[in-house]
């Protein structure tokens, strides 16, 4: 009885306890896909790239509103960047997006969607 009721006392703090590590491993858990998922588009894709592959995507074969870069030749996508950027090229939002970007993240950017087939 004695034992039973000290085991019980034992057991409600180790429930709870293991309700809070398994909270904290499905917290990590979708922290953990959260960074498999931006690194799936390519493991070694440059500063920046990231935040072009939610409008553009990093693979030819997705369907996508927004012009395909993936593939692309590399000059060219330097070369819209930078007539964005300068307002030769009139446009919605890359006219404000390429002006946060310095011509080395470009061309870094514009040869990793070379590459990507
Ligand atoms: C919010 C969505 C969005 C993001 C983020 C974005 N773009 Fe764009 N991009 C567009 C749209 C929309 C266009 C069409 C031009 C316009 O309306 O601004 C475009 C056009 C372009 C073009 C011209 C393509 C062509 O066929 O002429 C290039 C090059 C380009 N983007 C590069 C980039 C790069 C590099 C990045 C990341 C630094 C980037 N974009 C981020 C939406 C986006």
């Amino acid at each position: 009885m004695n034992l039973e009721r000290r085991l019980e006392g034992r057991l409600v703090p180790l429930n709870v306890l293991s309700m809070k590590l398994t909270r904290l491993s499905i917290a990590a858990a979708a922290v953990l896909a959260s960074i498999a998922a931006a690194m799936a588009a390519s493991p070694e894709s440059p500063v920046g790239a990231a935040s072009c592959s939610g409008c553009h995507p990093a693979r030819p074969d997705l369907e996508s509103a927004v012009p395909r870069l993936a593939g692309r030749n590399a000059a060219d996508i330097v070369a819209q960047m930078r007539a964005f950027r300068s307002g030769q090229r009139a446009a919605t939002v890359m006219d404000r997006i390429a002006k946060g970007y310095s011509d080395a993240e470009v061309e870094a950017i514009a040869a990793w969607y070379a590459a990507q087939q």
